[in-house]
């Protein structure tokens, strides 16, 4: 991770980033150019020309590097079209910061020299820069050493670098961004090098002196204890299945309480429901909701929330063999529901309900949850509904999705609301057992989510969010984010807490 700092020093870094935003008053023949540099006064005038002879557009996700004098490189990052007022929105500096910080992968440092008028701002800011300076080479062999290492240092240019709230934030952006890419490398790394069991014991790890505690159940316990999801979803392969539980406890005392519960597919073949294999590689993605909680309770703890967090991993490896769940097989989910398993395809949900429903009963027995919040790449619904960069928010607790959503506008994380509708239910009924683990196909992220609504009890106020689309970029880089795993979710549960800490 690149090192990060805010200054108001005039000498500045051999690498310049200034923002540029197209100006209404151009023409398409003729366009016109705003720069934005923030509280660093530059004399660029003479960049504008530049600009115009080479058919820059402004537009976000546009790098243009030029050469400079003060610093040698000047880089130029779009901001879109300014708005009247020039304050421009967080997401579109975090992302202006993060396609600059992208494209400086080689170098060792830069002043990031972009517009902001409030710690907010300069926070998305930092943000974005940290972000956006990410590489995955782990697994490069004889091309490894051909790449070029991400941004080393990165000093954003402001005239509170100073203040002391400001270097508080730049702490938090510095966690954010850690655990962003823990979650991004585990996504990336292959199945073969990511199991059920490899995932628990990278947490423990990374847990390790943290304050928060590792609880790791194996295959031989979840069986005796009862968790049939999680065991049918894992039979068929050889590599067991877990359940990772992080919790972390405040010092301080009557703190609010929640669960985090995220998908832990390691890799998703369908079962006995094979995939197609075009794109079938993209299922090593499919335990972003495992990482995603899991690095939160983390982050949360090392951010010092006073807030209790249960994050809960249910992991397991959906894959063909002659022990693999076959379609019609019933299993029991813990504390009893029974599920004819009518596709074994559908295999994030069962996992999710054996952990919804310990989640649940854990969290009474600490005093109480006050709410749930599950994260899966639950169904390819999800992106055929909202695309590859919209979430889906679905609820039992019209309040809580209104506060969640309200929160991940501060976040720049695009989430949106969805029905959980009565009448598709009925779609789910078994004619053997309590329930079946596919319906409807017609709307089937909410059927989906009408699932998961069977294993939360009503008065407990949960979210399910579905991240299919969005956990894995497998199109262009863009703004802040890479190709490969996004790390999306993280950055509106971190929130979700403090938000929830501080009422
Ligand atoms: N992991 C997939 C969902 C998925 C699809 C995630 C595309 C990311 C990108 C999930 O386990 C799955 O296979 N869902 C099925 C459910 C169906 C059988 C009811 C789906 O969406 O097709
Ligand atoms: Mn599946
Ligand atoms: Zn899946």
């Amino acid at each position: 991770m690149p090192s990060i700092r805010a200054t108001d020093s005039s000498v500045i870094d051999d690498v310049l980033v200034i923002g540029f935003s197209k100006s209404s008053g151009g023409s398409k023949k003729s366009p016109q150019f705003n720069l934005h540099s923030g509280d660093l006064k530059v004399d660029v005038s003479s960049l504008l020309e530049a600009l115009d002879d080479l058919g820059a557009s402004g537009a976000a996700d546009e790098v243009i590097k030029l050469p400079g004098r003060a610093s040698k490189l000047i880089v130029l990052t779009g901001l879109g079209q300014a708005p009247s007022n020039n304050r421009f929105a967080h997401e579109t500096l975090r992302r202006a910061a993060g396609a600059a910080a992208r494209n400086l992968a080689g170098h060792s440092s830069a002043t990031f020299a972009l517009p902001h008028s409030n710690l907010e701002e300069f926070a998305a800011i930092s943000e974005g820069a940290l972000l956006g300076a990410y590489a995955f080479d782990e697994f490069r062999g004889t091309s490894k050493a051909d790449r070029k290492s991400p941004l080393g240092k990165i000093s954003i240019y402001s005239k509170s670098a100073k203040k002391n709230e400001y270097a508080e934030s730049l702490r938090r952006s510095e966690i954010i961004a850690k655990y962003t890419f823990i979650v991004r490398d585990l996504i990336n790394t292959p199945p073969s090098h990511l199991t059920p069991d490899s995932f628990t014991q990278r947490f423990k790890k990374l847990a390790a002196g943290s304050g928060v505690k590792v609880e790791i159940l194996n295959d031989t316990q979840l069986r005796k204890l009862g968790y049939g999801g999680i065991i049918g979803v894992g039979q068929g392969s050889a590599n067991p299945p877990r359940l990772l539980h992080l919790s972390y406890t405040p010092k301080k005392k009557n703190v609010k309480r929640y669960a985090l519960v995220g998908k832990g597919i390691t890799f998703d073949t369908g079962g006995l429901a094979l995939k197609p294999a075009q794109g079938m590689e993209a299922m090593k993605s499919d335990m972003s909701g495992a990482a995603a909680v899991s690095a939160a309770a983390l982050a949360i703890a090392e951010l010092g929330l006073p807030i209790a967090i249960d994050a809960w991993a249910p992991l397991a490896e959906n894959m063909v063999s002659d022990t693999a769940t076959r379609p019609s097989d019933i299993i029991t989910i813990y504390g009893g529901k029974t599920v004819e398993v009518l596709n074994p395809d559908a295999e994030g949900r069962l996992v999710l309900a054996d952990a919804m429903m310990k989640a649940a009963e854990v969290g009474k027995k600490a005093g109480g949850l006050d709410g749930l919040v599950d994260v899966a790449t639950l169904t390819g619904a999800q992106v055929v509904a909202l695309g590859t960069r919209t979430s889906a928010v679905m609820t039992n607790n019209q309040e809580f999705s209104d506060t969640f959503l309200k929160i991940a506008q501060s976040t720049g994380e695009q989430f949106w609301p969805m029905p959980l509708p009565e009448e598709l239910r009925a779609s789910l009924d078994s004619p053997v057992a309590d329930i079946a683990n596919i319906g409807d196909r017609m709307g089937g992220m909410l059927v989906a989510g009408l699932f998961l609504k069977e294993f939360v009890a009503p008065e407990l106020p949960w979210l399910h969010l579905d991240i299919a689309g969005p956990a894995y970029n497998d199109a262009k880089p863009h703004g802040y984010t890479p190709v490969g795993g996004t790390g999306v979710a993280l950055r509106t549960l971190v929130a979700l807490a403090e938000s929830m800490a501080s009422r």
